[in-house]
């Protein structure tokens, strides 16, 4: 049957109310050296579960702290945490509104000076060079239970799920891409084993209910092989697949050139071809027209507005009501990174509505 925005659907027990997901985006400078949540992030993700989604996964959230991408970003890496974290929760909740959150481990991409990576591998980006430190197999199993601990955490914190972090070129992905990782041991010939076990230890720990599905990327480094990873990963019993960019230095983004939406959103509809789980497209739609025309053309479950719904916190609300959205004006480098005040996206859009 054809897949409409309005649908609601089931993950487990989590009814989702509509097609429309707010995907994770980190809010950096909104916390500090505790990772522990503000008032900024409960008022954020309250407009955006008052704004109509049908599904919000809040922002990468680490596991560890040697494992941040910066030192002001959200952590469920202690108890401590769990408190700020259940503000979230009940905020979104009392607005009708599922969360997840993504917990995440950055691996060589992280902040840390000697930071792990499952090989030697050596990361170029914008003329500097890193090596990441190999890991051991008690590296392996600390991070491991790290993520195990981190999902207990966010049950304790009232999550309907968690989303494991697993592509963007982070820790997970670094296991999966085959150029990133030569190991001659088990976690080399077993790409997807570092997440199975950890989805294993999940699932002993967490009500039957409780959902937990990854972010994977498609091109790892080739579409065939994220479907491959997809595959592995639905028969061990993952619950959903939120399909974006895997390794990005290593991939090879593929797509039929009549193909009207990004190479990612082609790879997520392939994937869903091949799968029966539900499955997640992301990556440059900005109106409604576009979240509808990627359900028409390719099948998948759910569409991730992730900068427009930055733009416009009630997105999923005017879609759906044939409203006026606003859209991300795609600057070169996104302002919510740095100064969320300064989104020319949302000014535009406060300005027109002045003006109305
Ligand atoms: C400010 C910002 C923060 C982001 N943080 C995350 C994150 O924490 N985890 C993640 O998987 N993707 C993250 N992303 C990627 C988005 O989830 C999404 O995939 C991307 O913005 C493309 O979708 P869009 O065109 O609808 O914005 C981030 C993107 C932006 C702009
Ligand atoms: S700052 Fe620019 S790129 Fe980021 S959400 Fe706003 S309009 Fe889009």
């Amino acid at each position: 049957m054809k897949k409409v925005l309005q649908d609601h659907f089931f993950i487990r027990n989590t009814r989702i109310r509509n097609r429309i997901c707010v995907p994770p985006m980190v809010c950096y400078h909104w916390t500090d050296d505790s990772g522990i949540v503000s008032d900024r992030h409960v008022e954020h993700y309250r407009a955006m579960a008052r704004g109509g989604a049908g599904l919000i996964i809040q922002e990468a959230t680490c596991i560890t702290q040697e494992g941040r991408l910066a030192d002001s970003q959200l952590g469920i890496w202690d108890d401590s945490q769990i408190a700020g974290l259940r503000r979230i929760t009940e905020a979104v909740h009392a607005e009708g509104c599922p969360i997840f959150v993504q917990i995440h481990h950055a691996g060589i991409v992280g902040i840390a000076e000697h930071a792990l990576c499952p090989d030697a591998y050596t990361l170029r980006q914008g003329g500097t060079e890193k090596t990441g430190v190999k890991m051991q197999q008690e590296d392996i199993a600390r991070i491991q239970q790290a993520f195990i601990d981190a999902a207990r955490r966010a049950y304790e914190a009232g999550y309907d799920g968690v989303e494991l972090h697993g592509c963007h070129s982070y820790l997970m992905c670094q296991f999966l891409n085959s150029r990133v990782n030569h190991r001659d041991d088990r976690y080399g010939k077993n790409p997807e084993l570092f997440i199975t076990e950890i989805m294993d230890g999940i699932r002993n720990i967490v009500p039957e209910d409780f959902v937990m599905g990854i972010r994977l990327g498609a091109f790892e480094p080739t579409l065939a092989d994220g479907i491959r990873h997809a595959k592995a990963l639905e028969a061990h019993g993952i619950d959903f697949l939120d399909i974006s960019y895997g390794f990005t230095g290593e991939a090879e983004p593929e797509k039929p050139a009549d193909f009207p939406y990004k190479d990612v959103i082609y790879a997520a509809g392939e994937m869903k071809r091949q799968v029966s789980v539900p499955v997640f497209a992301v990556n440059g739609m900005r109106v409604a027209e576009d979240a509808r025309g990627v359900l028409a053309q390719t099948d998948v479950d759910m569409v991730d507005i992730g900068r427009s719904t930055l733009v416009n916190p009630a997105w999923a609300a005017d879609a759906l009501a044939g409203r006026d959205t606003g859209k991300c004006l795609d600057c070169s480098v996104c302002r919510w990174r740095i100064d969320a005040d300064q989104c020319a996206g949302r000014k535009l859009l406060q300005y027109k509505r002045q003006m109305e």
